[in-house]
């Protein structure tokens, strides 16, 4: 009997999990997407290509894998079409290797809509959201009007579909949104075709099935543990557990079954939306890091927020997720710089601690930086061969977090991969 390892993002999502579960697949026989949508952007280069994906696990690109959206995803059917129509030229035979939970929630058009229509009514204490729907939807989950994908072969489906509609359309009147429906329910009635074609199953049933017969499993996470809804800056997060435990829910996989758990940092921090960031950059120094790293949203095109490596919250996050290897991204994006700051504690309310309050953007709450020499260019993708500063730095990290960190990646071609020995 085999488990199923997860990989999943420490930080404020766009830590690289694409690329790195792009890598790892070809060692898996099933790639599992477990929660979140189309909020999510996974970005993976290979062979001069580039590619994001959305909604589709990132072990799409590999023969002979099985991909699976889960129960714990919320799926926007027009999307989908959208994703499986730009991954047309790449001859993947995607109805043999993609399958979708049937108890995965559906986005309809005014989840959407709804997602817009809350974010303004919240003003400047708007979350900042990516506007895909996801929010709401979970809402309706929460509430037990959400519809399932496996719904779409229910014989009232359209009767459920309107009802919901309907009562989103309410509410919508209520925000003063015009609804413009039309156009969107066109394309949404034309993906539900594209998903029909999809086999549409009892993803928990073969999830452990392929674990009682010793298959691999990769369970992909998105956004990231500073997003949780349970654990991240509440409110400004998004709508799921993004944390470990969320792929035992949104696989249907007991806590016994969880092996590996790879947890995915960048060398320093990122974050789009709003919300605090107690590392954040300001001015050239944020501007800098923001070009070096080519920190613009994969998902929205926003321009990400930059800032140092908190220490503080990615040993929370270790601590979370149960992290068994630590994966470190991004490291090419500090070569360069003679010195490199990390947050090794804060003072809240005159007090110093490394525990996350409950909000960290209360005026009395500051970080204590501490600097470590910087590192040049990463020569040799030999795990020992690494230069000295970038040595300290992984040490570092891995004293305080009591964790390895297994892999160093510097550059994102799938080649520019880092693993030790
Ligand atoms: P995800 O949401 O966690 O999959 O990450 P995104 O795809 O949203 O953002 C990560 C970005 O960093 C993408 O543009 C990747 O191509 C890029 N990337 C990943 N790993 C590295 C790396 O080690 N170095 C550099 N310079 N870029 C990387
Ligand atoms: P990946 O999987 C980075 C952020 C949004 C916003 C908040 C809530 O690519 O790492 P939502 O649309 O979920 O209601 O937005 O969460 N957010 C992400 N930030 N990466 C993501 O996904 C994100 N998904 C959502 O910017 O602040
Ligand atoms: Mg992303």
């Amino acid at each position: 009997m085999s488990k199923v390892d997860v990989l999943l993002g420490l930080q404020w999502g766009d830590e690289g999990k694409g690329k790195v579960v792009d890598y790892l697949a070809p060692k898996y026989d099933i790639v599992a997407r477990f929660q979140g949508g189309p909020n999510a952007g996974h970005t993976l280069e290979f062979d001069g290509i580039k590619h994001v994906l959305h909604q589709i696990p990132s072990g799409v690109f590999h023969e002979g894998i099985l991909n699976v959206i889960g129960n714990g995803v919320v799926l926007d059917p027009i999307i989908f079409q959208r994703e499986i129509e730009d991954l047309d030229t790449f001859n993947l035979d995607l109805k043999k290797h993609l399958v979708i939970s049937n108890r995965a929630q559906m986005i309809i058009p005014t989840h959407r809509m709804l997602d817009q229509a809350y974010e303004l009514a919240k003003g400047d204490k708007k979350i900042g959201s990516t506007l895909r729907g996801i929010g709401p939807t979970y809402q309706d989950k929460a509430a037990r009007k959400g519809l399932r994908i496996g719904d779409i072969n229910e014989p009232n489906f359209l009767e459920r579909y309107n009802e919901l509609r309907d009562f989103h359309l309410h509410i919508l009147e209520r925000y003063d949104f015009e609804a413009k429906l039309k156009d969107e329910e066109e394309k949404f009635f034309k993906a539900i075709e594209v998903v029909r074609g999809f086999d549409i199953l009892n993803t928990e049933y073969h999830i452990n099935q392929a674990l009682v017969d010793d298959k691999k499993i990769l369970a992909e996470g998105a956004q990231g543990s500073l997003l949780d809804i349970d654990f991240g800056s509440f409110p400004y997060v998004t709508s799921s557990n993004t944390v470990a435990a969320g792929a035992c829910i949104g696989l249907g996989v007991a806590p016994r079954n969880i092996g590996e758990v790879f947890g995915i940092f960048k060398a320093y921090c990122t974050r789009v939306g709003s919300g605090p960031f107690p590392t954040e950059l300001f001015g050239d120094e944020g501007e800098e890091l923001r070009k070096l790293g080519n920190e613009f949203g994969a998902t929205t095109g926003r321009p990400r927020r930059c800032g140092w490596l908190d220490m503080p919250a990615l040993k929370y996050a270790s601590m979370i997720n149960g992290v068994t290897q630590l994966f470190m991204m991004k490291a090419d994006v500090l070569e360069g710089l003679e010195q490199v700051k990390v947050a090794n504690g804060y003072t809240h309310d005159g007090q110093s601690t490394i525990e996350l309050p409950l909000y960290m953007e209360s005026e009395n709450f500051e970080v204590t930086l501490n600097t470590l020499r910087g590192w040049g260019k990463v020569q040799s993708n030999n795990f020992d061969e690494l230069p000295d500063g970038l040595v300290e730095y992984v040490k570092y990290i891995e004293s305080s977090t009591n964790c390895p960190i297994n892999m160093v990646s510097i550059g994102p071609d799938r080649t520019q991969t880092i693993f030790r020995n």
